[in-house]
């Protein structure tokens, strides 16, 4: 069996707020294998932003990484310990070369009076040792590679001249010219409409295919996942509550969260359903609930096991992975 590309183990973020410790992700594990596309998913404030910045060092400096957390990154037969990287030359070796991450919103990461082209060569110069000719060339390549009509002309423009959808597939572009192994894409298509995110979404999995990479994929919709993931981990609260392909997860949840996140997709067969969102508010982080952190939710709740007992994670024997008393009931009588 291969190595994972990268291992996140035991991964406890908590960040220093003016009402006290927030934590932001409590223990959390995965691995994602090379050319392997992993979806996150969970609610809005879940923490699969922050778990996905925890990968490249680019939390806020009032996050706080437990001890026992680690993230393995494994390159060129080397593992790097990532969070033991403090210095910025040696974060430089993750952030936009190992790992490059497409954003929400493209504006933001793009300068605005700097124009794409430059921002894409100065990117390729900082991270290998070629010349600027050559930057040049393989940023119009990339350009023309994500489907920008007359490439050489758009490189010297400003992200503002660029639509949405341009936008966002200009920043692939620049996320992509470095050939990261890893590519974190933090709700890459929400700001989009439908027609242009499906293209996006397309043109990404042919990408990672012909470029072998990994992605690690966040989004809250489980439709987009299902069209772009091999694997599926769901989030809720700073807890990863499940974990499987996206034929486990889809087809047969284990947990009665994913259930609930299923069941408030809109059902192709019947448009007039109404939606069902998972009932309840998502609790403050500043409050977490006892035991299991879904239970004050949870529509399939078994009793005071799961007010004061922490669900244990179950695995089954083709590795799908679930964190609820429900699963573990079973063996337990
Ligand atoms: N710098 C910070 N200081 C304090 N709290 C923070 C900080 N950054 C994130 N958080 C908190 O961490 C939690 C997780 O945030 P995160 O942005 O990862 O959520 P998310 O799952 O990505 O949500 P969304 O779907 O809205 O993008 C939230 O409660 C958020 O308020
Ligand atoms: S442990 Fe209990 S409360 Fe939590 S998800 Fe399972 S059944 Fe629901
Ligand atoms: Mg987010």
């Amino acid at each position: 069996m291969t190595s994972p590309l990268i291992s996140v183990k035991d991964l406890t973020l908590r960040f220093r707020t003016d009402e006290g410790l927030v934590t932001a992700v409590n223990n959390v594990s995965f691995d994602i294998a090379p050319g392997e596309v992993l979806g996150l998913v969970g609610e809005s404030g879940s923490g699969k932003s922050v778990t996905a910045k925890a990968l490249m060092m680019l939390n806020a400096d009032n996050s706080v990484y437990d001890p026992a957390s680690r993230i393995t990154l494994r390159v060129d037969d080397q593992e790097i310990d990532v969070l033991s990287l403090r210095r910025p030359r040696e974060q430089m070796i993750i952030r936009g070369g190992a790992i490059s991450m497409i954003f929400q919103e493209p504006m933001a990461s793009f300068a605005p009076a700097i124009s794409i082209g430059d921002q894409m060569v100065e990117q390729l110069l900082i991270h290998s040792d070629m010349t600027v000719a050559r930057a040049r060339e393989i940023s119009i390549e990339m350009l023309d590679r994500v489907g920008i009509p007359e490439p050489a002309q758009r490189f010297k423009q400003y992200a503002f001249e660029f639509s949405g959808g341009m936008r966002q597939r200009a920043m692939i572009a620049m996320a992509l010219s470095t050939k990261p192994k890893l590519l974190i894409a933090d709700e890459p298509t929400t700001a989009l409409d439908v027609t242009i995110q499906a293209q996006v979404i397309e043109l990404m999995k042919d990408l990672v295919e012909e470029f072998h990479m990994s992605i690690l994929f966040i989004t809250h919709d489980l439709g987009v996942i299902a069209q772009t993931a091999d694997r599926v981990a769901v989030m809720y609260l700073g807890n990863l509550v499940e974990t499987g392909t996206v034929r486990q997860v889809i087809n047969t949840p284990a947990h009665p969260y994913t259930r609930g996140l299923l069941n408030s997709l809109p059902k192709l067969d019947d448009l007039e359903a109404p939606l069902t969102p998972v009932p309840g508010d998502i609790p403050s982080p500043l409050d977490r609930p006892s035991g299991c952190v879904f239970h004050t939710r949870c529509q399939e709740f078994i009793g005071d096991v799961c007010k004061t007992q922490i669900p244990d994670y179950s695995k089954d024997s083709a590795n799908h992975e679930v964190s609820c008393h429900l699963a573990t009931q079973g063996e337990q009588s």
